[in-house]
């Protein structure tokens, strides 16, 4: 048996209020504690935007009411909500600014528009920014001018990866995180290991393929692995859409993952991908530094580290009823979670009450 620290997922779409359909917060943090997760940061391009006072108050009275693992909330930029949000941020888990365009409302086009929130963001947790190849590199330019810190979300290209070990080697205040999608598929929905012992059976194909960003080029994910060191922290981006919404027309973009991170990179880890010190820093170390998140106090997940096993969504607790990665061969199975002292998951089963959760911010 492997004890492990709980672990912290800074970018989980819990999709309340809005889209309870595809995911509500009892349900978002039930499929973080089956799969380890003891901290979920929640974006906030939900229906409404989480963007102002009043639905900053109405979304955390929501998760006060039925989270079982912790939390805290982003705030998100807006066209006209610099100010506001600045005031928020001490009661927010940082300020997200969507610069590409993705799932929900919240984009912002206009480069006067990044400006303000670059200005007035307090600046004692990051903004994070939804940026992809140029405009990313933009947003690290105005991080720079206004000396703030930016931790940009899922990287998935090879020059991301490199401009960030550059702008890093110069002293810019960045941080990144990857998502397991673009550490373990390329563009064609496949399989994209050197050298795995059980290759899953048949690539996605169709709507099931879709995420922001895309799945990239073999050589893209290559230059992620080479460049680990340069990685701040492993995220889910647990993006949840129903099967139906993903095999229907105009498909959403998104993935499950709270339930398949821990596991994958498990495997990675028996595979010697990756080090369990390195999982550790990227899932606990690093985001709690980066987003200044409390301990948790007797706080642990045991996990079978020889348990071999084929991930089935019919075993998950994420309402969505889907996973990208069904029927992947893994190793590494969690088996009881302990958070603050209760017994929170044992064996398949959730044992606390949604409530259970605290919002790491109050
Ligand atoms: C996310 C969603 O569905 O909310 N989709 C995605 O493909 N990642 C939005 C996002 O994180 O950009
Ligand atoms: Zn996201």
């Amino acid at each position: 048996m492997l004890k492990l620290p709980g672990l912290i997922d800074p970018h989980v779409h819990v999709r309340e209020p809005g889209a309870t359909h595809k995911e509500d917060w009892t349900s978002a943090t039930a499929s973080a504690l089956a799969g380890g997760i003891t901290t979920i940061l929640a974006m906030p391009n939900t229906k409404p935007p989480i963007f102002d006072e009043q639905t900053l108050t109405e979304g955390l009275t929501i998760a006060s009411q039925k989270a079982r693992c912790d939390y805290a909330q982003y705030l998100g930029a807006g066209p006209d909500n610099a100010a506001a949000v600045a005031r928020l941020a001490p009661r927010a888990a940082a300020l997200k600014m969507y610069l590409d365009s993705t799932f929900g409302e919240l984009r912002l086009d206009d480069m006067t528009l990044w400006l303000e929130h670059f200005r007035l963001w307090p600046g004692q947790t990051p903004i994070v920014t939804h940026s992809e190849s140029r405009s990313m590199a933009a947003a690290l330019w105005m991080a720079q001018m206004f000396d703030k810190p930016i931790h940009i979300a899922h990287i998935s290209l090879r020059e991301e990866v490199l401009l960030i070990k550059e702008a890093k080697a110069r002293g810019v205040k960045v941080t990144c995180e990857v998502c397991p999608h673009h550490l373990f598929l390329n563009f064609a929905g496949s399989y994209a290991g050197a050298q795995h012992c059980c290759a899953p059976p048949h690539p996605l194909t169709g709507g099931r393929k879709e995420v922001r960003p895309r799945l990239a080029t073999q050589a893209d994910v290559e230059a992620l692995w080479a460049n680990l060191d340069v990685i701040d922290c492993f995220a889910t981006d647990h993006a949840p859409h129903t099967l139906a919404e993903k095999d229907g027309e105009n498909p959403p973009p998104g993935f499950p993952g709270l339930e398949t991170i821990l596991p994958l990179l498990l495997t990675a880890v028996s595979e010697s991908r990756l080090t369990l010190d390195d999982m550790i820093e990227k899932m606990v170390t690093n985001p709690r530094k980066i987003f200044k998140l409390p301990e948790q106090p007797e706080t642990w997940l045991e996990v079978d580290e020889n348990a071999r096993y084929e991930i089935k969504a019919a075993e998950m607790h994420s309402r969505c009823g889907w996973t990208p990665f069904e029927g992947w061969q893994v190793k590494g199975r969690v088996t009881r979670v302990v958070l603050r002292g209760r017994e929170a998951y044992r064996d398949g089963k959730i044992l606390v009450e949604p409530g259970f959760g605290k919002n790491v911010r109050t």
